[in-house]
């Protein structure tokens, strides 16, 4: 076990951060150390991308297994032409279109990353996120910042100071607290390597927004969790792909609003006579039936997704055993929210 450090979480101005502040954020990047800041979708744990003992420690502090690349995150287009060997014309559109912003884009790499930071892949993924604090401290520490998101593997991402400290205390010296974060959930991320672009991860930006930029993208069908089990709950291989998960078991009922309710307020009294805590995720904020906890969702997509992940913790809390989260729909923003929603389900029900 590695000793523990003393955790220090700083406040700073999301719109016009502390010079001081982050200077001293951005000295601990250059003597590199690792630590955590907030980002425009949720907050990163960051160091210096070019260095491999600070990318080694990210990998560490997360548990994250080393062939899963991370993110390197830039504040200016100098840096990022030193990164990638190539710029094919459909990125430049979509770096014109929404950056700085929730898109990553997976491009060939330059020599001067090293192979710890892209997992020994010949590509890298690169992003401009667009909050000032992020971009000062990537300018302030004159490096490229590697940034996973800033939870341990496998918990939901963290949009605020408080999820980052409840999973990383004693693990890094410093947390900049810059308030929650404004997206909620990650950026996308897209392999611009291809002929015709694809969707790796569907993120902060929807592909009906990317198309509409430059034209037809693909994107993986692992992205609904297809690959994972539906409905029976004895039968889960899907498991081993958990991811965003609580401590509580997460049940996902996809279907109609009414059917849906219903399905839900079946299951919970079902749950609750076998004496399980049951905490109900829905878009209604009340809903017939007796659970132990109820936790709105919010009424836009834009609202359901920035609150996704501090939902799911809040619901984890109290020693709850199930969250039984009420699907959405497909389209735009909802495709992003359905693909975690999937992933940290243990199963899902269509009704
Ligand atoms: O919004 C975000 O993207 C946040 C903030 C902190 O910027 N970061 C984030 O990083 O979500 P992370 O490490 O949790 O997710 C990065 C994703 C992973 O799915 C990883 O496999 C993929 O990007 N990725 C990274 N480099 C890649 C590469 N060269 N090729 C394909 N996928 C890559
Ligand atoms: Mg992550």
């Amino acid at each position: 076990m590695k000793k523990r450090v003393k955790t220090e979480i700083i406040r700073v101005n999301a719109m016009k951060p502390s010079y001081a502040i982050i200077r001293k954020a951005a000295n601990l990047i250059r003597k590199g150390e690792v630590i955590a800041f907030p980002t425009e979708t949720v907050y990163g744990l960051g160091g210096n991308a070019l260095d491999p003992s600070s990318v080694s420690k990210i990998y560490k502090i997360k548990g994250r297994p080393s062939d899963n690349p991370l993110i390197v995150h830039i504040a200016d287009m100098k840096t990022f032409s030193t990164l990638v060997s190539e710029i094919p014309p459909d990125a430049s559109r979509i770096i014109s279109r929404f950056w700085p912003g929730p898109i990553t884009l997976v491009l060939k790499k330059s020599r001067i990353l090293p192979e710890i930071t892209t997992g020994g892949l010949n590509t890298v993924a690169v992003r401009m996120p667009k909050n000032n604090v992020a971009l000062e401290l990537i300018k302030e520490s004159r490096f490229p910042i590697a940034a996973p998101s800033a939870n341990i593997s496998g918990k939901p991402s963290p949009t605020n100071a408080t999820h980052v400290k409840d999973d990383l205390n004693g693990k890094i010296k410093l947390i900049l607290d810059g308030g929650s974060t404004e997206i909620g959930i990650e950026s996308t991320v897209i392999d611009m390597t291809q002929r015709t672009p694809v969707i790796l991860r569907p993120g902060g930006i929807s592909k009906e927004s990317i198309e509409d930029e430059i034209g037809k993208v693909h994107s993986h069908y692992s992205h609904l969790g297809l690959h994972r089990s539906t409905i029976n709950t004895n039968k889960s291989p899907g498991m081993k792909y958990r991811h965003y998960s609580p401590n509580a078991q997460v049940i996902l009922v996809e279907g109609t609003e009414f059917n849906a309710k219903n399905k839900i307020i079946d299951l919970t009294q079902k749950l609750k006579s076998e004496g399980k805590k049951v905490c109900i995720m829905t878009t209604s904020k009340s809903l017939k039936v007796n659970a132990d906890k109820l936790q709105y969702m919010g009424k836009t997509l834009e609202a359901i997704a920035r609150n996704l992940f501090a939902n799911l913790r809040e619901a984890d809390k109290n020693n709850i055993d199930i969250i039984i989260v009420q699907g959405i729909q497909y389209n735009k923003a909802g495709f992003a929210i359905m693909n975690r929603l999937k992933k940290a389900a243990i199963t899902s029900i269509r009704v």
